[in-house]
């Protein structure tokens, strides 16, 4: 084994001359740092800090806490994983053309780039040290590295947009968090899924569902005895209409338990607590000893540290309602005091974390990865720049600590609004943030929500906000003249707060400063041979009298044969097809799964241009065309 590259506050300096990177940089006003996400090494005294607005991997010392080099990557590094001797790190670069670096630590040195898919944003290391699992984001599917072969040699579909995993100890199993539900979103049961790979014989065995309304799946930890998994995500109570915000009627914010061994859904418990939210969660890990849980909250700024134990007795306890009363009520007529409280009441019970759990304001914003190096957690903070540091010995008082990674660069506007995008303290009650609905980078989650910006009960699907203010109006029907005005009531109607201008015009700023994603269909960039001929049928099918100019829409309200029973005018704004190809499901109530829906199942009688005297090959490249924009 190397010698571990944890440094003695003495040798900083000296260190410091010898490595390539100096100590960190100074921040010139837009130079965000934007920690993501973290490891550690065994010992617990060096942890490793995707700055990944910088393209700079910290090295950061927990004895002296402080940032002692900087390591120069590629673009975008979000994932990052140690080989066994912790010699080398592996950097995922979540860009289009997606790769991992392998980086020789002592050397600073990046030793090779191995290609993988697209926005590649996580990569785990098996423990047989010959593996590296990648989630290929926009691929759609796990990457296998073979570290010996330096290269990605299979890669294992999932459903939709892999964006974290966990191994067990054993290695035998890979847990793959989907960040979006891949169906319908007028189905009976919209969900994001869990899926589980045997490492083995690197195959996707088993889909585990979540309940309905589950989506912005982020985080995934597996107990130290392999037995249990545990997933953070937002559980929207999507089918309601979001005329009211308190004990989380709109969006919940939740955990959920499954069966590793047996392969199976245990059950979900809500984070918040009956009056405030605890919107966001986003990474979770478990103590080494498996006492505790901890979860980050990207919305409230804060963690949660669960007492597991208390968690798995309780959730068994839910068939026995004797067993505890709980002394508050729940969103739902049950509650613990009630004899009728079983398994299925506990997804709705805001109580459930009463007794078990403490919340742990956090002095940064942001807060996104999480490492526990031996009895302290770590959170990187990305708005703030800074890492949060929680004791977690036994018996103490957990308080936090925000350590600066460098110099704050001062925010522009366009920062603050991203900042303000994805935080739930103006939300009444802190329930949810714009980026509860709109994750990911203000698009989609994938569900349809019942606003009351254009009467009730005809639910949309949540828009992708890339582009709205260059594409009015705003909303499937064009309800609100502009994105601006769609901006200034989703603070006051969603987030039931005040519009004042000092959060809307960062908003804005941020939503303008949106830049499209290259599709996962181009070829280095370009269009392939199918898609070439797509495109001139995207003319002759006559798509281009509404899809038109470059962000392809004409601005205008049309009928396309889409009308239900509760939009029997059936009169849409035509949306831009620009990242059509991520913005799935389609049509304004989210029924059509793929484009070959909208433009065949959804278009029986060619009102949504000339499809029906088109050969299957002619479909294929106008569908393989769409998807390239
Ligand atoms: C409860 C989920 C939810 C939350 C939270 C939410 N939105 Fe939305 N948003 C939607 C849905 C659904 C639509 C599409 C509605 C429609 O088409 O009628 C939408 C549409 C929009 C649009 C119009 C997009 C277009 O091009 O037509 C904008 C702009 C917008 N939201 C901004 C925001 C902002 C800013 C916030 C936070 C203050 C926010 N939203 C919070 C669900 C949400
Ligand atoms: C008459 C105007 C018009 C024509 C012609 C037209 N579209 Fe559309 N398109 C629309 C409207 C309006 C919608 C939204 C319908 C809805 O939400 O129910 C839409 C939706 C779509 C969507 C779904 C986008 C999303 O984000 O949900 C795709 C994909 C699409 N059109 C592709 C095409 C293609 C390909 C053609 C040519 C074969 C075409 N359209 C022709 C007006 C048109």
């Amino acid at each position: 084994m190397r010698a571990k590259r944890c440094v003695a506050p003495m040798m900083t300096a000296l260190l410091t001359l010898c490595f390539l990177a100096g100590p960190p940089s100074q921040a010139a006003p837009g130079n965000y740092r934007s920690p993501v996400s973290l490891v550690a090494t065994d010992d617990g005294k060096t942890l490793y800090i995707a700055e990944t607005t910088a393209n700079r991997v910290a090295v950061f010392d927990t004895a002296t806490q402080q940032v002692v080099r900087e390591i120069r990557v590629a673009q975008l590094p979000l994932g990052l994983a140690l080989s066994g001797d912790e010699s080398i790190l592996y950097v995922t670069s979540a860009t289009p053309r997606g790769g991992v670096e392998i980086v020789d630590i002592a050397r600073d040195q990046v030793l090779e780039t191995i290609a993988t898919g697209h926005t590649p944003v996580a990569a785990i290391a098996h423990p047989d040290e010959k593996t590296l699992y990648v989630c290929n984001q926009f691929s759609n599917n796990v990457g296998v590295i073979d570290l010996d072969q330096a290269a990605q040699i299979k890669t294992i579909a999932v459903p939709r947009e892999p964006v974290t995993s966990a191994l067990t100890a054993n290695g035998r199993y890979l847990l793959v968090a989907n960040h979006l539900p891949a169906g319908p979103a007028n189905a009976e049961h919209v969900a994001a899924v869990v899926s589980i790979i045997d490492t083995a014989t690197r195959t996707l065995i088993e889909n585990i569902d979540l309940p309905d309304g589950s989506t912005n799946l982020q985080g995934v930890a597996i107990s130290p005895d392999n037995r249990y998994a545990y997933v953070t995500h937002i559980l929207a109570r999507h089918r309601f209409p979001t005329t009211y915000l308190e004990r989380g009627w709109v969006n919940t914010n939740a955990l959920t338990i499954i069966d590793v061994k047996e392969k199976r859904y245990v059950n979900t418990v809500l984070l918040d607590d009956p009056h405030r939210g605890a919107a966001n969660p986003y990474s979770v890990a478990c103590t080494a000893d498996g006492a505790s849980l901890i979860v980050t909250h990207a919305g409230t700024h804060e963690a949660s540290v669960i007492d597991r134990v208390g968690l798995h007795a309780r959730l068994l306890s839910a068939r026995d309602p004797r067993r505890f009363v709980s002394t508050c009520t729940s969103t739902s007529s049950t509650s613990f005091a009630d004899p009728a409280y079983v398994a299925e009441d506990v997804p709705n019970d805001l109580t459930f974390m009463t007794g078990i759990r403490r919340r742990i304001p956090l002095a940064g914003n942001g807060p996104r990865g999480l490492v526990i190096a031996g009895t302290t957690a770590y959170v990187a903070e990305y708005f703030t720049d800074s890492i949060s540091v929680i004791p977690l010995d036994a018996g103490k008082d957990e308080h936090s600590l925000s350590i600066p990674l460098g110099q704050t660069p001062p925010m522009t506007t366009a920062r603050k609004g991203e900042m303000l995008f994805h935080d739930a303290s103006p939300s009444f009650q802190n329930w949810h943030s714009c980026a509860s609905c709109h994750s990911d980078g203000a698009r989609t989650c994938g569900l349809n929500w019942d606003l009351l910006n254009d009467g009730m009960l005809n639910a949309k699907n949540a828009k992708s906000l890339l582009l709205t203010h260059q594409t009015p109006p705003a909303m499937a029907t064009g309800v609100r003249a502009d994105a601006e005005t769609a901006v200034q009531s989703g603070v006051l109607y969603i987030q039931f707060a005040i519009p004042r201008r000092t959060h809307t015009a960062p908003l804005n700023a941020y939503l303008k400063s949106l830049e499209p994603v290259a599709s996962p269909y181009l070829i280095d960039g370009a269009l392939s041979q199918a898609a070439q001929r797509g495109q001139r049928l995207f003319q002759t099918a006559g798509c281009t009298q509404c899809h038109r100019g470059p962000l392809y829409t004409d601005g205008l309200r049309h009928r396309v044969g889409t009308e239900t029973a509760e939009e029997p005018r059936g009169r849409f704004d035509t949306p831009s097809l620009i990242e059509v190809w991520r913005t799935a499901p389609y049509l304004h109530d989210g029924r059509a799964v793929t484009i070959r829906e909208v433009l065949t199942t959804f278009n029986p009688d060619d009102k949504h241009g000339r499809v029906s005297t088109l050969s299957e090959d002619e479909l294929s490249d106008l569908i393989e065309y769409v998807l390239t924009r």
